[in-house]
């Protein structure tokens, strides 16, 4: 029998009423995923089953719902099947979900481009149908007791699935039944589609450009690569409304665009239908590490090394003010986030941002979001709406996530009033960067630019074949020339791409002016310039480089130095 007609079958005896819809409708499910696009259309809508009436009816029977079975992939084994024709050839793949969510890398030999291509588990027709009957059904059943708001989600969730079966009176096979579990976890509490994107690590941005366009991604190994996963109009409208409404904010074709924070952390740029872009609804999500990088991981990969951060830890103890510069998605922010562990640990902090992406281990910390006028009457609130609030805030840190407007003025006041502040800028060089500020709308008087401090320039750059984020050079901004009226710069430290290797000048005036003003000897400061250097190396050499860890540590160190180098060889004991 054809479900269909067996889940027909059973409309008979009831009534539809009280069906309600839920919050968040799931995306469709897919039949199959990989290879083509061979999507099968949902079955002619039946008259759906009152699965709430069956179910008390059984209750009353005493008939029980088995155990939630849950997928163990040791146990069961895979639920995907791999169908990679011949013009492909496979050049790595990983799980993304054990025995669920398979990534293939392969080169495409037609057209001589990697690809990643995503597997899920394939349904069969009665499978699909099935999950297409579940989905229709639980519509009806998720309405929660005061019991099951208590439970986990999954499990509640499975529980209302089980029942279903129950209503039903079919018997799955066990790898079935683990089919549909993973389908109905994925697009009802997932991501649907782009679930096992959003999980995997190695990706740093996702982007859909629009209707049918696959969907292309930066990896972190095989880098900008194209995917075997592309959305129609409608389930995308559908997927583009779900990330908006997780992440707080509403998208229409009245407001077609938003900026957001999605739910774990991750940067979401959307714009909606084809009014501003043609090809349809597209959105770029850039994804952050669940942890945000630590400094220490930072010499672990090379961005920096020790020289470099002890001498940012000096500067940003000693109140100077940085600006981290460079272009594209070549780790800006992620520099700032990790140097931040360098401010003492009860100084206020302030930070200001379009979307929230800065974390920090702070707890006097203000974390402020600009918002946009949510209808007519609301006040949208602006960068320098915040960094006006935050001056009164008494704060003695600003961080600002990135400035690209009027509010560079503030914030240059900001430093010329004593606070420190520590920002990020879109500029390919130093001299860019200064002139990007000097004019239209930064607008920063070039004796006010003077407040800055150190510049430190990003780069996404090669190194061999592989594609890597290094510190181009970091620069100390020395004053006006009187005779020329022109900037001068100092160069501190310089990246030499033929060795990898980050060198210092030897000259830095803030190392100076700190020495000076608290009476050091040049054989002080460099004792104290060598210790920080020492702790950050050990730190890497014993393996405490997550940022929880790498935070206690340099709050221990600025509450007592003395007591964590006496416990150098061992730095575990100074966290415990
Ligand atoms: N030093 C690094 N090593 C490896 N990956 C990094 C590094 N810095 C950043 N990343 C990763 O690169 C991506 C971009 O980082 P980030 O958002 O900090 O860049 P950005 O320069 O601020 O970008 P944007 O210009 O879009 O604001 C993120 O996925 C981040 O995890
Ligand atoms: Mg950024």
């Amino acid at each position: 029998m054809q479900i269909s007609e067996f889940l027909n079958s059973l409309k008979k005896n009831k009534s539809d009423k009280g069906a309600q819809e839920p919050a968040e409708p799931p995306a469709e499910p897919e039949k199959t995923v990989g290879g083509g696009d061979e999507k099968k259309t949902p079955a002619p809508k039946v008259k759906k089953p009152d699965a709430g009436f069956i179910h008390y009816f059984q209750l009353l029977k005493g008939i029980k719902n088995p155990v939630v079975d849950e997928y163990d992939f040791e146990r069961d084994g895979t639920l995907v099947e791999v169908n990679v024709d011949d013009t492909y050839e496979q050049i790595d793949q990983y799980w993304v979900t054990n025995g669920c969510s398979l990534i293939i890398i392969a080169l495409n030999k037609k057209t001589n481009q990697q690809e990643y291509l995503l597997f899920e588990p394939s349904l069969s027709d009665f499978e699909y149908e099935l999950l297409e009957r579940l989905y229709e059904d639980l519509r009806c059943v998720l309405i929660l007791s005061s019991k099951d708001i208590k439970k986990d989600r999954k499990q509640v969730l499975l529980e209302k699935m089980n029942e279903l079966f129950n209503d039903y009176g079919i018997t799955l096979t066990r790898s079935a039944r683990h089919k549909i579990q993973y389908f109905l976890v994925r697009n009802f509490l997932g991501w649907s589609r782009i679930d096992p994107l959003m999980k995997d690590p190695n990706l740093e941005d996702i982007s859909c450009d629009g209707n049918k366009v696959p969907i292309f991604l930066y990896h972190r190994h095989y880098r900008n690569i194209r995917t075997n996963i592309a959305f129609e109009p409608d389930i995308l409208n559908s997927l583009a409304i779900t990330l908006a409404q997780r992440s707080g904010k509403h998208i229409s074709s009245g407001s077609p665009i938003i900026d957001a924070t999605l739910p774990d952390g991750s940067r979401l740029q959307l714009t909606f239908g084809s009014e501003v872009t043609t090809r349809g609804t597209s959105f770029t999500i850039r994804k952050f590490r669940e942890e945000p990088f630590s400094p220490v991981e930072l010499i672990e990969i090379g961005t920096f090394n020790a020289d470099v951060l002890a001498y940012f830890w000096m500067a940003i103890e000693n109140n100077k003010s940085l600006l981290f510069i460079g272009g594209t998605a070549s780790g800006k922010t992620t520099s700032l986030n990790a140097v931040s562990l360098f401010i003492p640990p009860i100084a206020k902090v302030v930070s200001i941002e379009d979307t929230r992406e800065i974390t920090l281990f702070h707890d006097n910390w203000i974390a402020s979001v600009t918002r946009e006028a949510l209808s007519e009457g609301s006040n949208a609130i602006t960068m320098f709406d915040l960094l006006r609030a935050a001056m009164r805030q008494r704060p003695e840190y600003i961080l600002v996530g990135e400035v690209r407007g009027a509010e560079a003025q503030t914030l240059f006041q900001a430093m010329n009033t004593g606070h420190t502040t520590f920002s990020t800028m879109h500029a390919g060089g130093v001299d860019a960067a200064i002139h990007r500020l000097e004019s239209e709308p930064l607008n920063v008087p070039r004796n006010m630019v003077q407040a800055l401090n150190i510049i430190s320039v990003q780069g996404l750059i090669f190194h061999g074949t592989e594609r890597v984020r290094r510190v181009q050079e970091v620069v100390e901004i020395a004053g006006i020339d009187p005779s020329s009226g022109n900037m001068r710069v100092n160069n501190v430290f310089v990246y030499d791409p033929i060795h990898d290797k980050i060198n210092f000048t030897g000259r830095s005036q803030i190392y100076t002016d700190i020495a000076e003003k608290r009476g050091w000897t040049r054989e002080q400061l460099e004792a104290d310039i060598a210790t920080r250097k020492n702790l950050l190396e050990e730190m890497r050499k014993q393996g405490i480089k997550d940022y929880v860890s790498v935070a206690s540590l340099f709050h221990a160190y600025s509450i007592d130095a003395k007591e964590v180098i006496a416990n150098i060889s061992d730095l575990r004991m100074v966290i415990q």
